[in-house]
């Protein structure tokens, strides 16, 4: 479902829509309180007197019109017009307009361009809704949005706040997406196309080139799915660019466990298994748009993990893309599997500035972090420091955990070089840290950071400008991270 389209205007439109809105502080603004009035015979000023409306972030007052261009006037508060609260403004506002197809919204003649491109995301990530396979027509949904914003480059502002959403809505779809239709091939598909609608340039591996290529990780996790691994590279060369980024996104199609098979509760949600690979994608979708001066290469491997007759054991070992042997304790770690790959790959291959990889890696991170942080291992402190920035700025929370050196002899192997799972002789918990650990083995010496986003990636329900489900989370904090270096 596309998200509504954002039109910045010096004015209300004089055409009819379902709402009119103001975002306003407390006082309302004198022109703003005029322009309701004029637009739909409303005195909100005395509606909000009366609803004791306090312009919190977020907090909505709509009241019914009797007559006049609109069904309802809204008032909508900006809190302390941080990019936060603003974020939430735009999305309590487009929930409450969900059932109309044009709004028309006004922000405080002051409000500056970075102010109306947060506000903006907001009501676009508000929007959202998941896509939904059904033959019966689908009801409502805000499909354009009149903007009165009248700081200088604001609609540019407005511009890029819309290719960011409709990134964060790509990812989200693809996050959402069943597993009977996102096969490992549906996936890569999906990414080449994206890559030839917004210039970059690509490469998918079919099973012979990874193994002719000695991708055996990739090769191991997808070998019980009759539907066979994918690895997808895209490109993003800019004349003159004088840093090169990896992105690695973990692309597991579904995630039953393998062998080392989940229990029905854990499995449900392992569609979105791929909720990584979905946000570098879309990420680099956006990279021509956002005129990003950066070359970024994605490397996103794609994998099935099923248990069948021809899946891999639990104690096989893998020879790795460059040699590194690992022995398979539990084929329910199978993200670190295909990871390893990738890393080595582009340490080896691609010898970039910069690694960032993201994945959906372990439930483990969750137990500190909860749903709202990424957790951010990195062995670079510039970097990592870069990185939380961004997310701040960009409305995501990373949360830096450290990558402890003492729990390493839990991955060592008496039959291989490592093994993909915590030997439990070794009593340190910290499942996430293990397994950036185990990750960093593979990522060679240069700046690389990882991010676990195996609670932000999903959310148990509403919160802001983020929905139920899929949350498109990373898309954000990697186009504002490459934008702004
Ligand atoms: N995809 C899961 C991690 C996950 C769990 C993502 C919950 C989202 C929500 C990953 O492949 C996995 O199964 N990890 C195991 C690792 C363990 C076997 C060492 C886990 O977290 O239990
Ligand atoms: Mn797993
Ligand atoms: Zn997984």
């Amino acid at each position: 479902v596309p998200l509504p389209r954002i039109e910045v205007r010096s004015s209300l439109p004089t055409a009819n829509t379902y709402a009119v809105a103001v975002a306003a502080g407390s006082p309302i603004e004198a022109a703003a309180v005029a322009d309701v009035q004029k637009r739909c015979g409303v005195d909100i000023k005395a509606a909000a007197k009366r609803g004791e409306f306090k312009a919190d972030a977020g907090e909505v007052l709509a009241v019914p019109t009797v007559s006049g261009r609109a069904k309802l006037a809204i008032a909508v508060g900006l809190g302390d017009r941080s990019g936060r609260a603003l974020r939430r403004a735009g999305a309590a506002l487009a929930r409450k307009s969900k059932d109309g197809e044009h709004l028309a919204v006004r922000l405080p003649g002051s409000a500056t361009v970075d102010e109306a491109a947060a506000f903006a995301e907001g009501l676009l990530l508000g929007s959202y809704a998941p896509p939904k396979r059904t033959d019966k027509p689908r009801e409502g949904g805000l499909q354009q949005i009149s903007l009165v914003a009248s700081a200088d480059g604001a609609a540019d502002g407005v511009a890029r706040a819309q290719i960011v959403a409709d990134a964060v809505a790509r990812a989200r779809d693809l996050a959402h997406t069943p597993s009977d239709i996102k096969s490992p091939d549906w996936l890569a598909q999906q990414a080449a196309e994206l890559a030839e609608q917004s210039g970059l340039r690509v490469r998918v591996r079919g099973e012979n080139e990874l193994a002719d290529e000695g991708f055996n990780g990739i090769l191991a996790v997808g070998q019980g799915s009759s539907r066979p691994p994918r690895l997808v590279e895209l490109e993003w060369a800019p004349k003159g660019a004088e840093r090169h980024v990896v992105l690695i996104g973990k692309g597991i199609t579904f995630d039953s466990g393998g062998l080392s098979l989940k229990p029905l509760d854990g499995m449900v949600a392992m569609k979105t298994d791929m909720a990584a690979a979905g946000a570098v994608i879309a990420a680099m979708g956006a990279l021509k748009a956002l005129d990003v001066r950066t070359r970024v290469t994605a490397v996103v491997p794609i994998a099935e993990n099923l248990p069948s007759g021809t899946a891999q054991r639990p104690s096989d070992v893998i020879r790795h893309y460059g040699g590194t042997t690992v022995e398979v304790l539990n084929t329910d770690a199978e993200g670190r599997l295909v990871l390893a790959d990738a890393l080595a790959y582009a340490d080896r291959e691609l010898k970039p500035d910069v690694v960032v990889d993201l994945a959906t890696l372990t439930g483990a991170v969750t137990l500190g972090l909860g749903r709202r942080h990424g957790g951010l291992y990195s062995n670079d402190d510039a970097l990592a420091a870069q990185l939380v920035a961004a997310a701040d700025d960009a409305g995501e929370r990373l949360w830096r955990l450290p990558l402890v050196d003492d729990y390493r002899d839990s991955l060592d192997s008496t039959v291989a070089d490592l093994r993909n799972m915590a030997n439990p002789e070794f009593a340190y918990s910290g499942g996430s840290i293990v397994a950036a650990l185990f990750l960093r083995e593979f990522a060679g010496n240069r700046p690389w950071a990882h991010l676990d986003i195996a609670g932000a990636g999903r959310s148990d329900g509403e919160e802001d400008e983020v929905g139920k489900g899929p949350t498109g989370f990373g898309v954000r904090t990697l186009l504002r991270w490459l934008t702004s270096g």
